[in-house]
């Protein structure tokens, strides 16, 4: 958004035009000529608006004090000297962030009844520096989110923590992207591709049935509910039929030559994800027709409903084609991970390394139990359309200025362009079923420091461990943090989490509900 800062414009740069954005210091209207002193963290520029130029003056009168502008000018005059920040770090003890896990809770001694949040990320820390005009902002900062944990999480890990001002989603993203392609080069000598591949969400999910999609497995979905939505398969049929469904096709080149056990063993591994069973069809010899297909779905299959799979798969002699049907989410999280496990099991894994950033998240998700809509990123991410009124008129619909990086099917890292304005954060908050007095509670500092004059601002973290597995082949994220935590949040060296005495639980105000399990 800019071409300098403010205190880099000196003398080198008159007769050129140039651009700079930042907070009016000072305004004052000399009778005719407006002076705006203009603020970034180098230092100050005087701009000099002349009524003669409509336009600008008309705009100019309108400025008041911490208003953020950008301006494009002539340089001509000698600029101020430049000051100076220092950058502060960020506290552990904290009040609840809504990264959109489960905290980690810090009882208070001194207010009885109180608790501090550990941070799932300094995400309120690093908005409120840019409010403050630091502009530029790294960290490399612990982390803790008491989640359910996997191979690639865990509840203390540690992000490379960034935000910048007055840069665009594509900016953050074309530098970001270049911070990982040198650190894959300089570490691993690896040269990742410049650029990265982008995916929308939306197709990511269509393809991949995954919002963070491997690459290196060559295997895709196909839709076909258009051609069963008429078949006597209710199985299939009835989420055809649904909005919130889905019935989708998985061709794995050479699978006729899977056997029943190993079928039924992939249909034990889908029933995790909550699938209800996995048909297939397998194609012996496809110009036969019928009779050159296995299956114990197509007797419910019309001929058409068959061609149309066939052809829409690409399915060739033998090859073999799982199906789910179901809600949405169920065939996504059962296809994508079926996906990969065929993907590793018949050997299809292409490649070393696949990144791509994924982009044009939807702004919110709705949660059917809870009936309500939760945010896909966090409650502070800008939507693509700036109008509060067009986002209450369909927030499904409303898209995001989220971005998040993806390697080998491992979300490595993820940001977002966040609201500097407050009627737009409000709007947000209303609609994530905060009420205004909630949202003072939780947030009131956010919301006063973007009236303010925010500047526009974004950025990312970085999973760090996540990353470190990654490159050193790691199995799991166990392998790269020196004392990590079990499957279960529990530190085997330790053996913490462990009972506390009576005496402390007494200072912290704290009965427990059920007495600990008696030490025998
Ligand atoms: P997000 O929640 O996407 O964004 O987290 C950023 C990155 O942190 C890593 N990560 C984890 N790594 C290990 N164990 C975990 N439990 C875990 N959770 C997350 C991932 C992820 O991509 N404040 C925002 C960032 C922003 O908007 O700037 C945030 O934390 O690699
Ligand atoms: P059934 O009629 O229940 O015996 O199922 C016939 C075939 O459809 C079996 O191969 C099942 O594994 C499969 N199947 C059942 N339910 C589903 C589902 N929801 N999605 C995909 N396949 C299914």
């Amino acid at each position: 958004m800019r071409t300098h800062y403010c205190g880099q414009v000196n003398e080198s740069l008159i007769g050129q035009t140039v651009t700079v954005a930042g907070w009016v210091h000072r305004r004052r209207d000399h009778g005719g000529v407006i002076f705006v002193d203009l603020r970034d963290r180098e230092g100050l520029v005087q701009i000099v608006c002349d009524p003669d130029a409509r336009e600008v003056f008309a705009e100019a009168e309108k400025l008041r004090n911490e208003f953020v502008v950008s301006i494009t000018a002539l340089v001509r005059a000698r600029p101020e000297g430049t000051t100076n920040a220092n950058l502060a770090e960020t506290p552990m003890l904290t009040k609840a962030t809504p990264e959109g896990a489960r905290d980690y809770l810090v009882p208070s001694r001194t207010h009885p009844g109180s608790f501090f949040a550990l941070p799932q990320s300094p995400q309120i820390f690093k908005q409120l520096l840019m409010v403050a005009g630091f502009d530029r902002y790294y960290q490399i900062v612990r982390c803790f989110r008491d989640e359910d944990l996997r191979a690639d999480r865990q509840p203390d890990f540690t992000q490379l923590d960034i935000e910048t001002s007055f840069l665009g989603q594509e900016q953050i993203m074309t530098l970001m992207e270049g911070l990982i392609r040198h650190i894959f080069k300089a570490v691993a000598g690896v040269s990742l591709p410049d650029p990265f591949p982008r995916m929308t969400y939306a197709e990511a999910m269509r393809r991949y049935a995954s919002d963070k999609p491997d690459l290196r497995i060559p295997l895709e979905l196909v839709d076909v509910a258009d051609l069963v939505a008429g078949c006597d398969f209710k199985v299939f049929a009835a989420p055809a039929k649904d909005p919130q469904g889905r019935v989708a096709a998985l061709r794995v080149p050479q699978g006729g030559k899977l056997t029943r056990k190993e079928i039924d063993d992939y249909t034990a591994f889908v029933a995790r994800y909550g699938a209800r069973g996995l048909a297939y069809i397998k194609v012996n010899e496809r110009s036969k027709g019928r009779d050159g297909l296995q299956s114990p779905i197509i007797k419910f299959l019309s001929d058409e409903a068959v061609n149309g799979i066939l052809e829409r798969t690409g399915a060739g002699d033998n090859d073999l084609i799982f199906f789910g049907a179901d809600s949405a989410k169920v065939v996504n999280d059962a296809l994508g991970a079926l996906r990969l496990k065929v993907g590793q099991d018949q050997g299809l894994v292409q490649g070393a390394w696949a990144p791509l950033w994924v982009v044009d998240f939807p702004m919110f998700e709705y949660d059917a139990d809870e009936k309500r809509w939760s945010a896909m990123h966090h409650p502070f991410t800008s939507p693509k359309d700036l109008d509060p009124q067009a986002l209450r008129a369909s927030p499904g619909e409303a898209l995001a200025k989220a971005y998040d990086m993806v390697l080998n099917g491992s979300e490595i890292g993820g940001g977002s362009v966040r609201i500097h304005r407050q009627d737009l954060q409000s709007t947000v908050f209303d609609l994530l079923g905060i009420d205004p007095e909630e949202a003072r509670r939780k947030f009131g500092f956010l919301l006063d420091a973007l009236k303010f004059g925010a500047p526009p601002h974004g950025g990312i973290a970085f999973g760090l461990d996540r990353l470190a597995m990654l490159m050193s082949g790691a199995e799991s994220i166990r392998d790269v943090i020196a004392f990590p935590k079990t499957q279960t949040a529990a530190c085997p060296l330790t053996d913490a989490p462990t009972e506390v005495s009576e005496k402390q639980l007494r200072e912290l105000h704290i009965r427990l509900r059920q007495p600990p399990p008696s030490v025998s």
